[in-house]
C-alpha cells in the first residue's frame, strides 16, 4: 500500500511569527542578512554568500542580464534562464561580468540614417531620452553624435527628420577615455555640467555612458555582492540534457555558480548532470533541485549537489499540482527538508544550505521561510514587476501590468524542464502565461522588502538568519484569524492622499 501522510501539506499564509524578547542591540539596521550559498564543513567558512537572503528564478520572463545586475547591486544574486542559446545565456553572463559600476552599456542608439521618429519609437521603449548615434548604430559603433531631449522639438520638427541633421555631432561633445575611473569621469561630469559623458576607445568606438545621475552608485549600494576581483556575482540554470556544451560555455564567460532547473530534481539524470560538473570542474558550485522531502534532499546531496532547492507546485504561474497531482505545500516541504539538512550536518559536520523556491506572496513570508530553515528564498513574480525584468510593460485599463510566463508555459517553451527522459515536446502545460502590476525599479521596492524583514528579524530577537532560524517561534493560525489580520470593521478611506 502507498505510504499516506499523517500530516497536511502546509503553506506559508498557514503561519505566523510570535515575537521573543528584543533587547536593545537587536534593532533593524543592526540585523544581519548575509547567508550561506554553497556547502561547507562546520567549524569553517562557506566559500560563497551572499548579504541577502534573496536570488531571482531560473526564467525567461525573471532573470536577465540586467535584473541579474540590479540584484547583485543590491546583495542578492540572480540565475540566468537556461532556456536560450548556450551562446547567448553566455553572453549575459559576460555582460554582468563585465559591468563596472557607474559605467552604462547604452541601450539605446541609432545611426545617422534614422529619423526623429525612430529617436521617439526608441524614448519610448527604453524610457531612456540620452541616445548615442553610432556609424552602425549599435553600443559598440564608432560614436558620431548623442541625441538627448534638447536637441529636437517634437512640436516644431517633422518627423522624417534624419538624426544626422539633429544630433549634437561628435565635435562638439566631451568624451572620456576607456580606461578612465568613475571618479576622473564624474570630473569631468561637474567641470562640463554634463549630463552623461560617453566613454570612447582610441579608435572612437562607444563603450559606456556614465550618467550624472550614477554619481552615488557605489555608495548607494554598500551590499554589493561582488566577487574577489571585484565584479558582480551571477548564477546560471542549466538543464540535464545539453550539460556538456553548456557548463564549460558558461565556465568560460566566469559564471560564479550554476544550478540545475528542473521540475523535480529527484531523477537519475539530476545527478548524472551534478556528476558530470564535479568530475570535469570539480571546483565549479552548482545547486540540484526541486525536490520536497528528505529523501530527494539526500539524494541530490549524495550526488553532489553544493546547495539543494525547495519547492514543486508553489510557484505563481504554476500547475504542476492541478495537471500531474505532484507538488507539497510550500511551508511542510521547507520544514521537512530543513531538518534532514540538520541531521546530515550533524552526522557528517557538513552543512548544505537550501533554497525555499515559489510561492512568496507577502514579505513576511520570506521570513518565515528563512525561520523554518531555509538559507535563501527564490522569488520570480516579484521580480517580473520591476523595470529591470525582461519583459514587457503594457498598459491594461488604467495601469501598467508586465507580463510574466511560466517556464512551464507554450510561450517558453522549455521542454528541458520538464524532462523525464523521454523526447523534446511538452505534452501538456505546466505554467501559464500572465500579467503581474507593474511596481517600477527592482531597488526602492527591494528596499521596503529588506526594511520589512529586518524590523520582523528584530521583533523575533534575531540579530542574524542563524539565530532567527534556532530560536523562532512560530504559530499555525485559523482560517478565521487569518480575517483578523488585516484590517477589519472599519470603512477604508479610500485615495483621500
Ligand atoms: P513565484 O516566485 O511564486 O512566481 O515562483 C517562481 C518559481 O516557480 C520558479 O523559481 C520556478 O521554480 C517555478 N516555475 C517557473 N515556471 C514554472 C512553470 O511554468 N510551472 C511550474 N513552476 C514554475
Amino acid at each position: 500500500m502507498a505510504i499516506i501522510y499523517p500530516d497536511v501539506s502546509r503553506t506559508f499564509s498557514e503561519y505566523l511569527l510570535l515575537p521573543n524578547l528584543t533587547t536593545k542591540d537587536c534593532f533593524p539596521t543592526n540585523v544581519n542578512l548575509t547567508v550561506p550559498v554553497v556547502k561547507y564543513s562546520k567549524g569553517t567558512k562557506t566559500p560563497m554568500k551572499l548579504n541577502i537572503p534573496i536570488v531571482s528564478a531560473i526564467m525567461q520572463s525573471v532573470s536577465n542580464d540586467t535584473l541579474a545586475i540590479a540584484l547583485a547591486k543590491c546583495g542578492g544574486l540572480s540565475f540566468i534562464y537556461g532556456s536560450q542559446p548556450i551562446e547567448n545565456q553566455a553572453e549575459m553572463v559576460k555582460k554582468v561580468k563585465k559591468h563596472k559600476s557607474g559605467f552604462v552599456v547604452s541601450d539605446s542608439n541609432v545611426s545617422v540614417d534614422h529619423t526623429l521618429k525612430d529617436v521617439v519609437e526608441i524614448k519610448e521603449r527604453t524610457g531612456h531620452s540620452t541616445i548615442a548615434v553610432t556609424e552602425n548604430g549599435t553600443a559598440n559603433g564608432k560614436l558620431l553624435g548623442i541625441v538627448t531631449g534638447r536637441d529636437y522639438r517634437l512640436t516644431r520638427d517633422s518627423l522624417d527628420k534624419k538624426v544626422a541633421d539633429f544630433m549634437t555631432p561628435f565635435s562638439k561633445l566631451i568624451v572620456g577615455q576607456l580606461g578612465i575611473t568613475l571618479s576622473e569621469a564624474n570630473d569631468l561630469i561637474w567641470e562640463y555640467k554634463l549630463n552623461s559623458l560617453p566613454i570612447i576607445d582610441k579608435d572612437q568606438n562607444l563603450h559606456y555612458l556614465v550618467f550624472r545621475k550614477d554619481y552615488d552608485d557605489h555608495k548607494q549600494n554598500p551590499d554589493q555582492l561582488m566577487d574577489p576581483q571585484k565584479r558582480l556575482m551571477v548564477g546560471a540554470g542549466i538543464n540535464t540534457r545539453d550539460y556538456s556544451e553548456r557548463v564549460p560555455s558558461l565556465i568560460d564567460a566566469e559564471v560564479d555558480i550554476l544550478c540545475v532547473d528542473s521540475s523535480d530534481g529527484y531523477t537519475e539524470y539530476q545527478r548524472d548532470t551534478i556528476e558530470y560538473i564535479k568530475t570535469n570542474f570539480p571546483g565549479v558550485k552548482v545547486g540540484g533541485g526541486n525536490v520536497v522531502d528528505r529523501e530527494g534532499f539526500l539524494y541530490l546531496v549524495e550526488s553532489g549537489a553544493d546547495f539543494v532547492k525547495v519547492g514543486i507546485g508553489g510557484g505563481s504561474i504554476c500547475i504542476t499540482r492541478e495537471q500531474k497531482g505532484i507538488g507539497r505545500g510550500q511551508a511542510s516541504a521547507v520544514i521537512e527538508v530543513a531538518k534532514a539538512r540538520d541531521e546530515y550536518c550533524e552526522k557528517t559536520g557538513v552543512y548544505i544550505p537550501i533554497c525555499s523556491d515559489g510561492g512568496i506572496v507577502h514579505d513576511y513570508h520570506i521570513v518565515l521561510a528563512l525561520a523554518m530553515g531555509a538559507d535563501f528564498v527564490m522569488m520570480g513574480r516579484y521580480f517580473a514587476r520591476f523595470d529591470e525584468s525582461p519583459n514587457k510593460k503594457v498598459k491594461r485599463g488604467n495601469s501598467y501590468v508586465k507580463e510574466y510566463w511560466g517556464e512551464g508555459s507554450n510561450r517558453a517553451r522549455n521542454w528541458q524542464r520538464y524532462d523525464l527522459g523521454e523526447n523534446s515536446a511538452l505534452k501538456f502545460e505546466e505554467g501559464v502565461d500572465s500579467y503581474v502590476p507593474y511596481a517600477g525599479k527592482l531597488k526602492d521596492n527591494l528596499d521596503v522588502t529588506l526594511s520589512k524583514i529586518r524590523s520582523t528579524m528584530s521583533s523575533c530577537g534575531a540579530k542574524s538568519i542563524k539565530q532567527l532560524q534556532e530560536t523562532a517561534r512560530i504559530t499555525l493560525v485559523s482560517s478565521t484569524s487569518l480575517i483578523e489580520g488585516g484590517a477589519h470593521d472599519v470603512i477604508l478611506k479610500e485615495n483621500e492622499y
